[in-house]
């Protein structure tokens, strides 16, 4: 028998659910990465399958590349499917502008191009990624293997002159050796604790060499869902200004997902 969903994996869940009713049959679709991004495809997989619903995903990262075959989603390459009517995926942490920080993963650099490449993107959170001022999350930036130690350093002095309270960073790890991006590229982790101007971070922080992108995203999220552990969702849409309440029946479908939870 399966035991119920904890209430962080219910809060991801019920906000996947609801971003579902975004989804019609014909889209081609941004498929995010991470833990909540799991629950998206899982049930987009389970409406391919029992409902007959007909869409083409393109994938962030292998990791949900291989998630979204198995759920029978297809898929294919962003240049195959050229443009997007809808990216779906989690963040890190998001403020009341509906900017991003993302890359927890390791996937910024693909999540970043497939949604900028989309009519719209929607993220699903829990409460806890909602934030006043980014930063308290490290800033993931990808980095070109090649002399990467003098790109930290750049970028740790380049710290010093933006409005932000902390100044180091880690090279991400996996085990022994650097974590390997799916381009083939590193992640430093940025300790700024506080980000006072996330638009001009993003600009001046890209210009260094050997930067290939950052964390940040800035106006590219319309829309924002956060779910909570009693079914609740929130969806906050900052073209329309709104942000509308409602809940979402999850005690069923609870049971078929809870052995897959995290
Ligand atoms: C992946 O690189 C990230 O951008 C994720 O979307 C982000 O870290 C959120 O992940 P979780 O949904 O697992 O918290």
């Amino acid at each position: 028998m399966s035991k119920p969903l904890s209430p962080i994996d219910t809060a991801k869940f019920v906000a996947a659910k609801r971003a579902c009713d975004y989804v019609k049959s014909g889209m081609r679709l941004g498929l995010g990465t991470g833990s909540t991004a799991a629950w998206l495809v899982r049930c987009l997989g389970e409406m391919v399958r029992e409902d007959g619903l007909k869409i083409t995903g393109v994938p962030t990262s292998t990791r949900t590349a291989e998630m979204a075959r198995q759920a029978g989603i297809d898929v294919v390459s962003l240049d195959e499917a050229k443009w997007l009517d809808l990216t779906i995926d989690g963040a890190d942490e998001f403020d009341g502008e509906l900017n991003l920080i993302k890359g927890g993963g390791g996937a910024l650099l693909q999540e970043k191009i497939v949604a900028t490449a989309s009519d719209q993107m929607i993220v699903i959170a829990d409460k806890t990624k909602q934030v006043e001022t980014l930063g308290a999350f490290p800033l993931p930036i990808e980095v070109v293997p090649f002399g990467w130690q003098t790109t930290k350093a750049l970028v740790e002095e380049t710290l010093s002159s933006l409005d932000v309270l902390g100044d180091s960073s880690t090279i991400r790890m996996n085990g022994e050796s650097p974590f390997v991006t799916d381009e083939g590229n590193f992640i430093l982790d940025l300790h700024l604790g506080r980000i006072g101007n996330a638009r001009q971070f993003a600009m001046v922080i890209n210009q260094i060499p050997g930067v290939v992108e950052n964390g940040l995203f800035i106006d590219i999220c319309d829309i924002v869902i956060i779910g909570n552990g009693d079914g609740r969702v929130e969806v906050k849409d900052i073209n329309e200004g709104t942000t509308e309440e409602s809940v979402v029946d999850f005690l069923e479908t609870d049971n078929v997902f809870s052995d897959l939870a995290d």
